[in-house]
């Protein structure tokens, strides 16, 4: 327990800090390495966001959720608060410069990576074996049943786990969360322990090479999907785990690689009202503030290199992607229904141009795969945007046609009820720091980057035409979609229906 007269000090906010994290993650104190960036706990950003609420009304400092980004450890993180305690000042302006990496330069392929020996396509329809990152994700449930639908191959799936039995019982729960699971794949899937921030992924060199020349494709979905950290905390999982992966797709046989990039790669300013098409190039980097969107265009470029080495590559764009068009089954913590939620509650919307850039999971896996198998795919990126994106006004007339009070009130108003929010029962709570948040010389938030006006207009043309000899379509962003989303969202139990 820490006492009131030591709590302020250094000392105090880090055993406030590794009571608090215990108790979030529910593991005993003693297991928090206060030296250990907090990322590596696995801590998503709402999560994360509850530890910097509850430490700025603990201290009385105002902590932006940029500080992570300077100081990553607990240990950093409460020398810093320590001085702001000490010095009672609620300037942390200081702190809340963005850092400017220069992404260009992070672009580093090692140079011993090149194809082992030039690629021969013709079983590029048929693999037998894969190799899969990311199976225990969202996306990487989808690209799995999607694999043993339209393929014939085992897939091979780089698991976290303590041993072989844990990492496939947990390939085989995040497939049944999905509603995706049927006990035919159990055979067909194999769980690898590894780990993407190590070096030959955290496989021994013997395995690697096994992998090496034993699979006919790489499929990379694995990141660390934080809104939070910085670059410097992603780059491991996201940069170098990208460059392993390239890595055993070039060794010992040449296989190809589809990568997972993200529309987040045109995410500058300098994109801003222009169309960009699949196979434009996006050198621009400055003004994306994100560390994760930074870490998304450093591997895509990585990526790019790899390709003009040799190596056969399809790079997929997904935006936010969506619960599965039929089932509605999602990802319910994933950022838009966080903010749904907490709008419905809060009674309004800000009354903001945005457009809801998502695909359902279901178009983007299927595509995904689908692609890959295509010989005219490789060497090629398509853009996994929603064909007909719907505007955020929509969401807000479904919303009011389901029989749920909401209005649209004008933005600043609304970011200043957000001030009043108390409860954290409502998930804009803990999110309050990011969404207020201003970046950029312009003092923009977050959500001032998604403003229409600040987005790139995405074309799909090319990715439509690719898959037009295939049954594959999104599905309309219409009441129909919504109405099949908030039916899931209800019965999971996440949305509550009004007592009307
Ligand atoms: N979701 C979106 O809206 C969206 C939009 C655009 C692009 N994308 C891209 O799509 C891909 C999949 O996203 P998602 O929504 O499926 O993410 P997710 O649900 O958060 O899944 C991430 C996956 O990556 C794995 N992973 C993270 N760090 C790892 C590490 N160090 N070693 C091994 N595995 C690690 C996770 O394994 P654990 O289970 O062990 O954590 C999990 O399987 C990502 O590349 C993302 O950038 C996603």
């Amino acid at each position: 327990m820490v006492t009131p007269n030591k709590l302020f000090t250094a000392e105090g906010i880090q055993e406030w800090m590794v009571s608090k994290l215990a108790e979030l993650l529910s593991v005993a104190p003693n297991t928090i390495d206060v030296q250990l960036p907090l990322e590596n706990y696995g801590l998503d950003s709402s999560r994360a966001m509850i530890l910097v609420t509850q430490a700025q009304e603990v201290f009385g400092v105002e902590i932006s959720p940029v500080l992570l980004w300077h100081y990553p450890t607990i240990e950093a993180l409460a020398e810093r608060l320590a001085e702001d305690c000490q010095e009672n000042t609620e300037d942390s302006s200081s702190a809340t410069q963005s850092v400017t990496v220069d992404l260009q330069a992070e672009v580093v392929l090692d140079p011993r990576i090149y194809p082992a020996s030039p690629y021969i396509s013709d079983f590029i329809s048929y693999p037998d074996n894969v190799f899969l990152t990311g199976g225990t994700g969202f996306l990487g449930a989808f690209l799995i049943y999607e694999l043993l639908t339209q393929t014939d191959a085992d897939v091979y799936c780089l698991v976290r786990a303590a041993d072989e039995s844990a990492g496939k019982n947990k390939l085989k729960q995040n497939l049944q969360k999905y509603a995706i699971w049927s006990s035919d794949f159990d055979s067909r899937i194999t769980p690898i322990l590894g780990d993407l921030s190590q070096p030959l992924l955290g496989i021994s060199r013997e395995g690697f090479e096994m992998l090496a020349a034993n699979m006919d494709a790489v499929y990379h979905s694995a990141a660390t999907l934080n809104y939070v950290y910085p670059y410097s905390a992603l780059k491991t999982a996201n940069v170098l785990g990208t460059q392993e992966v390239i890595r055993l797709a070039s060794t010992i046989k040449t296989k190809p690689l589809h990568y997972v990039s993200s529309v987040a790669v045109f995410e500058s300013p300098f994109y801003a009202g222009k169309v960009v098409k699949e196979d434009d190039e996006f050198n621009e980097y400055s003004g994306i503030f994100l560390g994760y969107s930074q870490t998304k265009w450093v591997a895509e470029k990585l990526v790019k290199v790899a390709r003009d080495r040799g190596l056969p590559v399809t790079i997929h764009r997904p935006p936010l992607i969506a619960g599965h068009s039929q089932t509605g089954v999602g990802n319910i913590d994933d950022f838009i229904n966080l903010m749904a939620k907490g709008c419905i509650q809060m009674g309004c919307f800000p009354d903001v141009d945005y457009m809801m850039d998502m695909s359902p999971v279901d178009y983007v896996s299927k595509a995904i795969v689908y692609l890959s198998l295509q010989k005219e795919s490789l060497g090629k990126a398509f853009n996994l945007q929603h064909p007909e994106p719907a505007p955020l006004k929509d969401l807000v007339n479904w919303i009011s046609q389901f029989g749920i009070p909401i209005k649209f009130v004008p933005y600043q108003e609304w970011q200043n009820q957000l001030l009043n929010i108390t409860s954290p029962d409502n998930p804009l709570y803990t999110l309050r720091p990011f969404l207020l948040e201003r970046w950029s010389e312009k003092q923009l938030t977050i959500p001032d980057l998604y403003l229409k006006s600040n987005r790139p207009i995405i074309s799909c043309e090319a990715t439509q035409k690719a898959l037009a000899d295939s049954s594959i379509t999104c599905a309309p962003v219409d009441s129909r979609l919504f109405m099949t989303y908030a039916s899931y969202l209800i019965q999971s139990g996440f949305l509550k229906m009004p007592q009307i």
